[in-house]
């Protein structure tokens, strides 16, 4: 086989070696976070019910900043102000979303989430825009449901998009119909926080399941968005979501500066026809590397009929294995600094 180990070092190699410079914490903040809705009542309200614009990005950043606020006295036992908060890693990666222009419309026929438009603007269109929903939608009910937020599963609502509403769901019981299983998985998560005996590694097994179980649901009811733009930033985002199943065995903990850091390997704006990776003047060769790898990975996934996924799945069973992985990862981080 064409793949050896050693690639797979350099690889992981450089995609974890930024992780050791460590950033402040509110320098890892996603943009807008501090200005964001904070609580229940920072939001409108509409015959008892709050409701919430998701289509407005410093709105559904508010999901996830109450979503932390309710959740942080769970974590508080880890590290002081929050960080070591497994959600971290959902906001983070919006903020991401959000900063790259991924949450703007790219049929380009409005000015939605357009820096010279409506910037703060979601579009419906967007692929990361409606898979987020399914990470910020679903999670959020499910906490409310769980009854961690601390208000009535009647008492909350979200605004539907322009169109495809068909696709999405806007309350708790609406959720429940429409998705039961990803927020079965997704309360499933909130008890286990909720019973202070789960340790960090069992949280994680029920964050990262109830995380691919919304995206494998998103992936297949929005592929259709994908066509909507360049064949290098369709591939990315596909090749990244692949990624992400393969993290998930892993179980990465997604805290906030470890998935910040994390971030700063992934392209800092949409891709366009003609960016051919690692050649990509604007982007850190980290950058560049990564597209490559995500690139690469995607390629074996292939090349192996999804064998590859299958191994890794099994080994990452192995405490050991995971252990081992993260073990080698930070040496690898020490060793690249
Ligand atoms: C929540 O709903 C209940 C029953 O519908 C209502 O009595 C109450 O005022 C609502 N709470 C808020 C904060 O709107
Ligand atoms: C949660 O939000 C409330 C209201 O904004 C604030 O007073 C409190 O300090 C926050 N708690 C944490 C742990 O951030
Ligand atoms: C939830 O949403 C559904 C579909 O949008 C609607 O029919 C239902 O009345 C809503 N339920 C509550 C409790 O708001
Ligand atoms: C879990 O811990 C939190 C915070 O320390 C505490 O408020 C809560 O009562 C505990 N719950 C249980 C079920 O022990």
């Amino acid at each position: 086989m064409a793949f050896s180990l050693s690639w797979a070092c350099v690889i992981f190699g450089c995609i974890f070696a930024s992780l050791a410079g460590t950033s402040s914490i509110s320098e890892a903040y996603p943009p807008l976070w501090k200005e964001s809705p904070g609580q229940f009542s920072d939001y409108n309200v509409e015959n008892g019910k709050y409701i919430i614009n998701v289509w407005h990005y410093p709105e559904r950043l508010g999901t996830y900043k109450i979503l932390l606020n309710k959740t942080a006295k769970y974590f508080e036992k880890y590290a002081p102000e929050n960080e070591q908060n497994i959600l971290w890693g959902l906001a983070v990666q919006h903020g991401w979303q959000y900063h790259t222009g991924r949450l703007a419309d790219p049929t380009q026929m409005t000015d939605c989430g357009h820096e010279s438009g409506d910037h703060l603007c979601i579009s419906v269109d967007s692929w990361s825009a409606d898979i987020n929903y399914y990470l910020s939608a679903m999670p959020f009910f499910a906490a409310v449901d769980s009854g961690i937020m601390g208000i009535s599963s009647d008492n909350v609502t979200v605004l539907p998009p322009s169109k495809d509403q068909m696709s999405f769901c806007y309350n708790v019981s609406s959720c429940h119909s429409s998705f039961p299983e990803v927020m079965k998985k997704w309360n499933e998560f909130y008890q286990h926080v909720k019973s202070n005996s789960s340790n960090c590694d069992d949280l994680l097994k029920y964050l990262w399941a109830a995380h691919v179980s919304s995206l494998e649901v998103a992936r297949k009811n929005f592929h259709n968005r994908l066509k909507y733009y360049s064949k290098q930033e369709a591939d990315f985002e596909r090749n990244w979501a692949l990624f992400v199943d393969y993290l998930a065995p892993s179980l990465f903990p997604t805290t906030l500066i470890r998935t910040h850091e994390f971030q700063k390997g992934l392209p800092t704006r949409v891709l366009v026809s003609g960016d051919r990776a690692p050649f990509i003047k604007d982007f850190t060769g980290f950058q560049n590397t990564i597209l490559l790898a995500l690139n690469f990975i995607q390629k074996m996934h292939e090349y192996t009929g999804t064998l590859s996924f299958a191994v890794w799945k099994t080994l990452m069973k192995l405490k050991i294995a995971r252990k081992l992985f993260v073990e080698i990862l930070e040496f690898i981080l020490h060793f690249f600094n």
